[in-house]
């Protein structure tokens, strides 16, 4: 990330970005979800959830470990299959894995013997050469890695690994972007910044996203809405809109309010 950019510098450009065009909703009408546990046992991971994602939306979801969070981000990629229930983006229903979903896990899972730009590339073989490059280009440009677009990720920092992740997801220009956990590995003050870098791109693309994180604060951070997940199975506890003004402060007296009531939330159902 260059470091003149500051976090008043992706209000501004929020501003100025009109509404993405091709946002699209995502919406959940009573999902179920169960795997066969290892005893054999069916272990019910989301029970009857259903959600509406705005378009342009960012949605943050908090809950306990192992209360279907991972379950819900892969159940909207179309990596797994719903039980029940149906899921849609814009018009059409969710039935497979699809480029017009991106996905960022937690751990980078970049190719180690594949430069920066390889990585990004991944996948583009569609667009031609020109085409590609650009693409690849614009995407290093705005997660400001293009000096190091030649690096192999073991040259890489953590949080600079990561935001190859996110630039290789934003790469297939997808509609839908969904982030599982993706600062959770890396040190408080990478978090934060890779957080404001998140907010830079989401001022220039607008997409609609799904955030899981643990972190309470991060939530407050990014979200317009926070969706609390109850323990196992997962159901829909809450939904808290997020009323903050943008560039939030961390330290303003209105964000600790809103962090005290998120704990409590999550806290009562965690138990
Ligand atoms: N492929 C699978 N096979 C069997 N059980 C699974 C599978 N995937 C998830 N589960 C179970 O479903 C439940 C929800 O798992 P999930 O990974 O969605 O939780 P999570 O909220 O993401 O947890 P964490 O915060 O620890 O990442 C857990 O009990 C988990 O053991
Ligand atoms: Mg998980």
């Amino acid at each position: 990330m260059p470091s003149s950019f500051t976090l008043d510098d992706a209000t501004a450009e929020l501003d100025h970005v009109a509404s993405h065009a091709d946002s699209v909703s995502v919406s959940l009408e009573s999902v179920s979800k169960a795997f066969i546990g290892s005893n054999g046992e069916p272990v019910q991971a989301l029970s009857d959830i259903s959600l509406d994602v705005r378009p342009g939306e960012v949605l943050c979801v908090l809950g306990a470990s192992g209360c279907g969070k991972s379950t819900l981000l892969r159940l909207v990629a179309g990596l797994e299959r719903p039980d029940s229930g149906r899921i849609t983006t814009g018009a059409d229903v969710v039935e497979g894995a699809s480029l017009e979903r991106g996905f960022v896990f937690q751990d980078h899972r970049l190719v180690p013997w594949m430069t920066v730009r390889e990585n990004v590339e991944l996948g583009l073989h569609r667009l031609s050469g020109d085409a590609r490059r650009h693409a690849v280009d614009a995407k290093l440009e705005l997660v400001g890695l293009t000096r190091f677009s030649a690096a192999y990720p073991a040259q890489l920092s953590g949080g600079m690994a990561q935001r190859v992740a996110i630039a290789r997801a934003l790469a297939h220009q997808p509609r839908v972007l969904l982030l599982d956990e993706p600062f959770g590995a890396l040190d408080a003050i990478t978090r934060m910044q890779l957080q404001d870098e998140l907010l830079r791109v989401r001022a220039s693309e607008r997409i609609t996203t799904i955030l899981v994180t643990h972190d309470i604060e991060e939530a407050l951070y990014l979200g317009d809405r926070i969706l609390v997940l109850s323990s196992r199975p997962g159901r829909v506890r809450t939904i808290l809109p997020v009323s903050l003004p943008r560039p939030r402060d961390r330290a303003d007296p209105a964000f600790g309010k809103m962090r005290t009531t998120l704990y409590e939330q999550f806290f009562q159902h965690s138990r």
